[in-house]
């Protein structure tokens, strides 16, 4: 879900609205806003897509310069105007917005049913008005009653709220993100920077347990001992640009074609200029002291970048494990203080990824977050940071994220190849670095160049699409696979190709095309696999440089530069990401939004 709160000396409503269209790869369910105006607070909330209710809730809303708004992923109860929010008190004096989860709803609904608070919603939200109100009757300050109805919360979450009467916005987060963006005259509280980055790049991050009151002249935070705190203001660089579609149709489609842009990002003044080493400038290399291991842990399209990443530490002698970040806790045994756990997270707030960096921070080994968002949970808990600098991607189905998550663990990979005893540097890594310099040049060629939408435009109908590969394009493959149905909703898997023929196989007919990646090494062995699929009537699509062995063997053939194989992959990737979205397209999904998905689920 995303919030969005304002605090300004002019009518609030046309800024909440943008805003909550910036935020809605968080959730699109259902949205709303509510106001404060003259006659209380008025709110207006629908199930559906923020540009569903826009009019509506512009036509309708009462002038008011405080207010809040929120687009729903659904989590308690189904997508319906009820459940939407902004939640109100029963009297309407509250109005309450929340991302996260409420854990004891149950017992909270039950407290305030007995005193007599009515329910009109399933959602664990709407226990916050009721409780912030019955707080307002016994406490001298609203502020007072705010914070005593938090502190009997339990779960995460980032809440905003409006009280009737008053010119100013209460907020709070505890594990769910919130920002504070301060402008000469309006204050701003979201879920993340896009909401309202057209107004202002100047913005606070929050700490867990703060309380902040914003109002159009300013805003205060205080600590979680109720204390007034200053909490440092930052510039960030991104410009409202990098968060709009500009002349492309979807985000998405936006967002691959900035991949040149954004790996330049992530190896600016990264590679040693003699290409014999890294610098990852940012990182204390002190959390490496004692490493013998690495646990990755990550959730979706991460995962898949995290088990490339493995590859590359194993190729350097570390060893290394990948984790489902869901299920770190039950399946990873004892984690000594020799283990480096890194969470790969593009938003730094998955709430399954989270979860397993608290276990890892609980049982003693050292952390060190991969992300795109500085300021984010995984950022601030993790002992570590390292920053994939990729920009913001709203596109819900992950592209230039993951390549720029593949960059940075390749060369962390090779900075812990030179810092951990026992790691031995890669022969080739001359030949690897030089070729991630030019990475950007490559992935040009492949997105000007690229045939996928020729081939989207063949390949619709079909019962279902198996990705193959091998070593690491076998992640590609499963990426592709991802990716493929996040935006399609066809049926897609990935998997090694070597696993093809013991069990995958009964399942390929001549209604079931095969990709192969046929990347690197390994690509001699995957066309083998390929071949056992072409025998029982599949088509093949084969991604690989030209010339490659899988060319001969495919039925329509994807190229990329032959470069490095490590980066080969990457460029197949790009293929993959495009050939997704072409077919998505000539199947009029909704790209950027696809059903039941969102990009940032921050509840496990
Ligand atoms: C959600 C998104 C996926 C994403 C995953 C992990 O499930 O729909 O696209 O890969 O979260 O997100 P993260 O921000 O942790 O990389």
């Amino acid at each position: 879900c995303g919030i969005i709160a304002r605090a300004s000396p002019d009518d609030a409503v046309g800024a909440l609205v943008d805003g909550l269209e910036r935020l809605e790869y968080r959730g699109y369910d259902s949205a709303g806003v509510a106001v404060q105006h003259d006659a209380g607070i008025a709110v207006h909330k629908h199930a559906g897509e923020v540009a569903d209710v826009r009019d509506e809730i512009q036509a309708a809303a009462p002038a008011g310069s405080v207010g809040i708004g929120h687009t729903r992923w659904s989590t308690h109860g189904p997508p319906t105007d009820a459940n939407a929010h902004p939640h109100t008190s029963d009297g309407g004096t509250v109005a309450v917005v929340h991302n996260g989860i409420i854990e004891n709803h149950a017992e909270l609904r039950g407290f305030l049913s007995e005193r007599g608070y009515e329910f009109t919603s399933d959602t664990d939200t709407e226990v916050v008005p009721h409780l912030v109100e019955h707080f307002l009757g016994q406490a001298d300050e609203t502020l007072t009653a705010f914070r005593r109805a938090v502190d009997r919360l339990e779960g995460s979450y980032a809440i905003a709220a409006v009280v009737e009467g008053e010119d100013r916005v209460y907020a709070t987060r505890a594990g769910s993100p919130l920002v504070l963006g301060v402008d000469d005259d309006a204050c701003y509280l979201a879920s993340d920077i896009p909401a309202f980055i057209e107004h202002t790049r100047d913005i606070v991050y929050l700490e867990d347990g703060d309380v902040v009151v914003a109002e159009p002249d300013g805003a205060q935070v205080f600590d979680a001992d109720a204390s007034p705190v200053e909490r440092r203001r930052e510039r960030v660089d991104w410009n409202s640009e990098e968060v709009g579609k500009g002349t492309f149709d979807h985000f998405m489609l936006k967002e691959i074609h900035s991949q040149p842009a954004s790996l330049g990002k992530t190896t600016r003044g990264r590679i040693a200029d003699d290409k014999r080493g890294v610098r990852l400038e940012e990182l204390d290399t002190g959390v490496l002291d004692g490493v013998a291991d690495v646990h990755f842990v990550a959730c979706g399209t991460s995962y898949h970048a995290a088990l490339i990443g493995a590859r590359m530490l194993s190729d350097v002698g570390v060893r290394t494990r990948v984790f489902r970040a869901s299920e770190y806790a039950k399946t990873a045994g004892p984690v000594s203080e020799t283990t480096l756990v890194v969470p790969v997270t593009q938003s730094g707030e998955t709430a399954d990824t989270l979860s397993a960096l608290r276990t890892a921070n609980e049982r003693g080994a050292a952390t060190m977050t991969v992300t795109n968002v500085v300021g984010s949970t995984a950022a601030r808990e993790a002992d570590e940071s390292l920053f994939i600098r990729a920009g913001p991607e709203i596109g819900v189905a992950a592209t230039k994220t993951f390549t720029s998550q593949v960059v940075t663990l390749t060369l962390l990979a090779q900075q812990l190849a030179a810092d951990l005893p026992g790691a031995t540097p890669r022969d080739d890594l001359p030949e690897l670095l030089t070729a991630l310099e030019r990475i950007p040049e490559h992935v040009e060629q492949v997105v000007t160049s690229s045939r996928a939408s020729d081939l989207a435009t063949r390949l619709l109908e079909y019962d279902a699409y198996f990705f193959i590969g091998r070593g690491m394009s076998q992640s590609v493959a499963l990426e592709g696979a991802l990716k493929f149905k996040e935006i399609t909703y066809e049926h897609a898997e990935g998997f090694a190709a070597g696993q093809l023929k013991h069990g995958p196989l009964a399942l390929v007919t001549p209604e079931t095309p095969v990709v192969g990646v046929f990347t690197g090494e390994e690509a001699g062995q995957t066309v083998t696999n390929a071949m056992e699929a072409r025998t029982r009537g599949a088509e093949i699509i084969g991604v690989g440089p030209a010339g490659g062995p899988g060319e001969a063997a495919s039925d329509i053939y994807l190229t990329v530069p032959d470069t490095h194989p490590v980066c080969q992959n990457l460029l197949a990737n790009v293929q993959l990401q495009l050939f997704a979205y072409h077919t998505a397209k000539e199947l009029d999904r909704s790209i950027d939004k696809p059903r039941n998905l969102a990009k940032s689920v921050t509840v496990q």
